[in-house]
């Protein structure tokens, strides 16, 4: 084991790492950075292809320890890069991807055979392209799209590109532009009316707290979730409740709060949920309509392992259904951004949301329970990652048999 100091998509990071640790396992299970693919492992396939100081390596086949004191650039790295700006239109003009487990690799070569060969024909880029295997496409959108890269940078120079170039040419490392600090929280473009066009949910079984949620609904950018439950109490009594953020984090397994001022609350939320694990550090303002019994909060945050963002808004409403039952219905609208964006839309983590909503109605009724005035520390939201993920699996298999 010894001490590793790197820099990764201009983010400097030191980690203890076993000597014979990969470069390639090193960025996807210590700074999870999964873009990077691993296919062969063997130095063949190209798959696992990263830029140190502004080469291509194969990152299978590279010690991370080799690395100490380099800069490493992975796919998840050029935001701001003019020549991959160029690329990644390129390839999907031109079809140059199908299943996309070669394309990190293919353009990170693909951008080096721009850099290093302006003048490249046809058949010097399938050269070039030739250490990188593609089991999809047969290659001929692959090479026409970095053709047309080429050719349209030969017809219009483009200074950035030239700069890079030049860099190239002089052996340094031709890396792309920093990218953007992230944002510090500024609100959301748009509103979600929180009292708006939502049917109220059939009544579930359960007798403390019940759930009930719609199917997920496009929403303008973000993914929509629509979920609510039921609780043994009167609506001004929830209300009361839900107006505490402390009281409700409290409820929300894997959230807490660190700090508030009025209605704006900084905290943190881990969730693990099968092979997936993030920790979103960030900011949130609520904002009530005491009348309606209605609320949004507004936040968005940045997970601290895979550098993902997130923002969104969780729309509130309770509802009176009896003297001592009320129903919460609620909606999130979220969008996420970086690595873990790929999973924003998917069925199970759907499910998983949903169900996350449920067992927050749960834990809603069971402190609600509490005898006032209490000095009785509250039950502590139970929550089991693996439960809850062979849960879903189970309710989608399910579903997927026709059984109840
Ligand atoms: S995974 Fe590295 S070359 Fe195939
Ligand atoms: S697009 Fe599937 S391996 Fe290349």
């Amino acid at each position: 084991m010894s001490e590793l100091n790197i820099e990764v998509n201009g983010r400097r990071f030191t980690r203890d790492v076993v000597d014979r640790t990969h470069l390639g396992d090193f960025l996807r299970e210590d700074l999870r950075l999964t873009g990077t693919n691993l296919s062969c492992e063997h130095g063949v396939c190209g798959a696992c292809t990263v830029l140190v100081d502004g080469k291509p390596v194969r990152s299978c086949i590279t010690f991370a320890s080799a690395c100490e004191g380099r800069q490493v650039t992975t796919i998840e790295g050029y935001d701001n890069d003019p020549v991959m700006l160029r690329l990644r239109e390129a390839f999907n003009t031109h079809h140059a991807l199908q299943c996309g487990f070669c394309t990190p690799g293919m353009l990170t070569t693909s951008r080096d055979i721009i850099l290093r060969l302006p003048d490249a024909d046809e058949a010097r880029v399938r050269i070039e392209l030739s250490g990188n295997i593609c089991r999809c496409t047969g290659y001929q959108g692959i090479t026409a799209a970095v053709m047309s890269v080429l050719e349209a940078l030969r017809m219009q120079p483009d200074p950035a590109v030239e700069a890079l170039r030049e860099a190239a040419m002089q052996g340094k490392a031709a890396l792309p532009p920093a990218a953007d600090a992230p944002k510090p929280f500024t609100g959301f473009d748009a509103a979600v009316p929180s009292t708006s066009t939502k049917a109220p949910a059939a009544p579930a079984a359960t007798p403390s707290a019940s759930t009930g949620a719609s199917a997920p609904a496009a929403a303008g950018k973000g993914t929509n979730i629509q979920g609510g439950f039921e609780v043994p109490f009167s609506a001004d009594q929830v209300w009361a409740f839900m107006a505490d953020l402390r009281a409700v984090a409290g409820c929300l397994p894997g959230a807490v709060i660190e700090s508030q001022e009025g209605d704006e609350v900084k905290g943190k939320i881990a969730i693990k949920f099968g092979p997936m694990a993030a920790a979103f550090n960030g900011a949130a303002t609520l904002e009530r309509d005491d009348a309606a019994k209605s609320a949004v909060l507004r936040g968005s945050g940045q997970d601290s392992l895979s550098q993902s963002r997130a923002k969104g808004d969780v729309s509130y409403r309770v509802t009176s259904l009896s003297a001592d039952k009320a129903r919460v219905d609620v909606d999130l609208l979220y969008s996420l951004q970086g690595p873990l964006a790929q999973f924003s839309r998917s069925g199970l983590v759907q499910d998983f949301v949903k169900r996350m909503i449920a067992d927050f109605g749960r834990n809603v009724a069971l402190r609600m329970a509490q005898p006032a005035g209490s000095t009785e520390p509250l039950p502590q939201a139970e929550f089991s990652p693996f439960k809850m993920f062979m849960s879903v699996l189970w309710a989608r298999l399910k579903r997927m048999l026709g059984g109840q």
